[in-house]
């Protein structure tokens, strides 16, 4: 059997997950609850971003990965999308020498051309000041789809490797994965929702094929410190399997990657 899947090998997983993704939603909900405006709930779950990155960097995860706007999230009112842009504008703003001193690498990952020349300038210079770090690498996805990610990294690959667009290519994962938008990073070992919806939303298709799904009823701005350790509380009891039996992997064969 070839060895071309990201799937093949268990990663060493201590208590703590290295990679954590989420999608932070309920931010309306929470505002409404409040019978305040959406965009109140919006600026809070700023606070909940900060506490949740200082938690992670505490806790010692190695990726934080966070799903700030869908491809989707286009499609609502025009002030709601233009105010979560003037967030995003701010936030890169104000938090970006904190996140230098404090060793997170920042990394913006989308089609971000949709955005403004300034915001797009922003993103690079945050990413630049940040570059050197290596504590914790923290991904906004930012007009991410999982379905965009999987098509530039099909075109990208082909443009790279024209011998693999000829009829009957042997093309494995292995030939698409440094493609990939989060090709930096090993694949989530934890996804969280807040919210208490329970789907993916067009979030890492591929890269969360066998990772740990955690739902929580709990808003976006309501999650910091507390609500991450249930969440890591959860994964810790289960068991990674990778399609192999509970006897198979009670015998470790651990290999540690990337
Ligand atoms: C998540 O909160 C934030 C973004 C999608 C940008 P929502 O705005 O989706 O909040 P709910 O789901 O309507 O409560
Ligand atoms: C998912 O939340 C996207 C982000 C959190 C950025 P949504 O609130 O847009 O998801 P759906 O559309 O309800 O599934
Ligand atoms: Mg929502």
């Amino acid at each position: 059997m070839t060895h071309t899947s990201s799937t093949d090998q268990i990663p060493a997983s201590p208590g703590i997950p290295r990679h954590v993704a989420i999608i932070m939603d309920g931010n309306g909900r929470w505002a409404s609850a409040r019978h305040m405006p959406r965009v109140a709930g919006h600026s809070k779950g700023v606070d909940a971003v900060r506490a949740t990155v200082q938690a992670c960097v505490d806790q010692g995860v190695e990726f934080l990965t966070l799903f700030a706007f869908s491809s989707e999230n286009w499609r609502r009112p025009a002030d709601e999308v233009s105010l979560l842009m003037r967030l995003f504008i701010m936030v890169l703003e104000r938090e970006v020498t904190q996140m230098r001193a404090n060793g997170i690498r920042l990394r913006v990952v989308g089609d971000t051309s949709a955005f403004e020349p300034a915001l797009r300038k922003l993103i690079d210079e945050s990413q630049a000041r940040t570059a050197s770090n290596h504590k914790m690498t923290l991904t906004i996805c930012a007009n991410y789809g999982g379905r965009w990610d999987v098509l530039q990294a099909t075109r990208a690959m082909l443009d790279a490797r024209p011998d693999l667009a000829e009829a009957g290519a042997p093309i494995t994962e292995a030939d698409l994965a440094p493609y990939l938008a989060m090709s930096f990073a090993p694949e989530p070992d934890l996804f969280i929702r807040t919210g208490g919806e329970q789907r993916i939303s067009n979030f890492l298709l591929w890269q969360l094929a066998y990772t740990e799904l955690y739902f929580t009823d709990a808003f976006w701005p309501d999650f910091g410190a507390v609500e991450l350790d249930k969440a890591f509380d959860s994964y810790r009891v289960r068991e990674r399997r990778f399609g192999r039996t509970s006897a198979q992997v009670a015998v470790p064969i651990i290999t540690p990657e990337h």
